[in-house]
């Protein structure tokens, strides 16, 4: 078996497309321009490039972007303003604080702060309970990316082994949630997982989201599985240029998966255009 490649680029743009659509139908209807706001303190070069994308594609699905980049020095106090400015202001539907921030800052204190139906991220505390209980939430942008593709491949996920391998509040956790409300039977491996390749190999969709260079090799994957790469590592290439590779070793799974994402060009692009889905939903939500 050869694996069918997942397009994430393709199906990205499929998503921002159509959500450029219903922000266009929104403004003619009713006069709404949904606003996303991204905040990023400090000058990690990798947040600034991931900001500035967000920005650039937020405004050609037709939406307000609002960017605010503050120094590394920034005080809890300063950031806590800020946010509190942007909870109040009505053009601002979604907020989003890059992470990471720089050390002295208080994240889990500062993404509580944001109010819970502009977190856009997904990660306020009552959003992640409210996924986890079955209620309507805003989720994480990059398990709700994997969903999509998911659902359309699949249709139907009931019944599936599900095995997610890392347990990030970002990724790992929120994905294992997800294909739990879709009726998969998950389980969430990690480092300390006895027998990790075993227990990968009873997946029908498996799920990388580990940080670890190939390290999903074909040992790890059942005949015909479906296989979900998030990692996003960087690596020097032996011509000296950086390269990005995935937690999944391409070339030794794809003739043995049923499908596959490819690194870059997977998950990778779907997690911005499910950021601008959830800006709309946010948007959406708050003028009923
Ligand atoms: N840093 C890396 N991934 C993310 C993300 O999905 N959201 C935010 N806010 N910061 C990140």
């Amino acid at each position: 078996m050869t694996a069918t490649i997942i397009d994430g680029k393709l199906f990205a743009a499929g998503v921002r497309a159509r959500v450029a659509d219903h922000v266009a139908r929104l403004k003619e209807e009713s006069g709404i321009t949904p606003g996303l706001a991204c905040v990023l303190v400090g000058d990690n070069p990798a947040s600034e490039i991931y900001v500035r994308n967000k920005g650039k594609q937020t405004v050609e699905a037709g939406m307000h972007s609002f960017q605010h980049k503050l120094p590394a020095e920034t005080s809890q106090e300063q950031l806590l303003a800020l946010i509190e400015q942007l909870n109040t202001d009505p053009s601002v539907n979604g907020i989003l604080v890059q992470l990471p921030l720089p050390g002295h800052l208080d994240e889990s204190l500062v993404i509580n702060a944001i109010a819970p139906e502009k977190d856009v991220d997904g990660f306020h505390i009552q959003n992640v309970g409210r996924l986890a209980t079955g209620q309507e939430a805003m989720v994480p942008c990059t398990p709700l990316g994997c969903l999509m593709m998911l659902r359309d491949l699949h249709g139907s996920l009931s019944g599936l082994n599900a095995v997610v391998v890392g347990r990030s509040n970002i990724v790992g956790k929120p994905m294992a949630q997800l294909l739990l409300r879709e009726s998969c039977t998950v389980t969430i491996a990690h480092s300390r997982t006895k027998d990790l390749q075993a227990v990968c190999r009873q997946a029908d969709i498996l799920v990388a989201a580990v940080g670890r260079t190939k390290m999903i090799t074909s040992d790890y994957v059942k005949e015909g599985a479906t296989v979900i790469d998030v990692g996003i590592n960087r690596i020097e290439k032996p011509d000296g240029k950086t390269g990005l590779v995935g937690d999944v070793d391409f070339e030794s799974v794809s003739p043995r998966a049923g499908a596959i994402t490819p690194v870059p060009g997977g998950v990778g692009p779907m997690t911005i255009a499910c950021l601008l889905v959830n800006t709309l939903t946010a948007a959406c939500r708050t003028h009923g």
